[in-house]
């Protein structure tokens, strides 16, 4: 995939997860666009997004970036959470009037990826069960076997070893032993993270399993996407002088951050930590 710079884009991005996953786009953005800032927010006052019913993440996440876009100058909206964007996406483009980019199960890559034609579908337990998988799954990968896995304990390790905590490198083995007991386990060659929080542990999840050829993320492709949005234009309001400090974290709950959580947010160059309180 084409991973050019382009430096002459200069916009405000806004990356908004449950927690501290959508980093893992962050990384892939600030690659491709490094004169434009980014504006995280993370509603961690409501995380785990993957254990929330259908209808209070759509209400959630409809009010608050309805609230974050009332009060910030925003180009450009990336959904870097499966678990919301598989369910709101179509709400938001239709009430949102920026472009909205959403981060969905890369299926389409890891089929073409997998030699063996069985693959594995890591994501949180409300992506797992959602009706868009299941298309995705019925338009995509009709060659293959899926194996869907959900898992609200990888998504809690990362966000906690992000917080400072230490994991034994065992409980990434324990969190695949539902692919691992699978009868077709020792064909499977691909899994995709279908998490973006699942991709920060990345090294780990293939020291655990080095079985595993392909881990496939949808970063890059995301990164790719806003940048051609950007291209074409996509309402570039926000080179007019900004009234707040460019690459911030907006957090919705302050009490879970910590001083490891604010070193690493310094990480993917993010300057301060603030609560945003829709
Ligand atoms: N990082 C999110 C995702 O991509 C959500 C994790 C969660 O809050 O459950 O699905």
């Amino acid at each position: 995939m084409d991973e050019s710079t382009n430096s002459d884009i200069i916009a405000n991005i806004l990356v908004f997860d449950s927690g501290v996953g959508g980093l893992s786009i962050v990384g892939h953005i600030r690659k491709r666009l490094p004169s434009s800032d980014i504006t995280y927010l993370a509603d961690n006052r409501f995380f785990p997004y993957g254990l929330l019913s259908e209808q209070e993440l759509t209400d959630r996440v409809s009010s608050l970036l309805t609230r974050v876009l009332s009060e910030y100058h925003i180009d450009i909206i990336v959904i870097a959470c499966n678990t919301a964007s598989t369910l709101v996406l179509p709400i938001l483009r239709a009430t949102l009037d920026i472009p909205v980019v959403g981060v969905v199960p890369a299926i389409k890559p890891a089929v073409k990826l997998s030699k063996n034609k069985i693959i594995g579908l890591l994501a949180t337990p409300g992506t797992i069960r959602r009706e868009y998988t299941d298309e995705l799954i019925r338009d995509f990968a009709q060659e293959c076997q899926v194996v869907r896995v959900g898992s609200n304990k990888l998504v809690e390790v990362v966000e906690q070893n992000m917080l400072g905590e230490q994991f034994d490198q065992n409980i990434y083995r324990e969190i695949l032993t539902p692919f691992t007991d699978h009868p077709r386990w020792a064909e499977m060659d691909t899994i995709v993270l279908a998490c973006t929080h699942f991709p920060l542990a990345k090294s780990k999840l293939s020291l655990a399993a080095p079985e595993i050829k392909n881990w496939v993320d949808s970063g890059s492709a995301i990164a790719q996407r806003v940048t051609a949005l950007l291209q074409k234009g996509a309402s570039r309001r926000s080179h007019l002088k900004l009234d707040y400090p460019s690459n911030i974290v907006l957090l919705t709950d302050l009490s879970k951050n910590t001083g490891d959580c604010t070193q690493n947010f310094k990480r993917y160059g993010f300057d301060c930590v603030n609560l945003f309180e829709p």
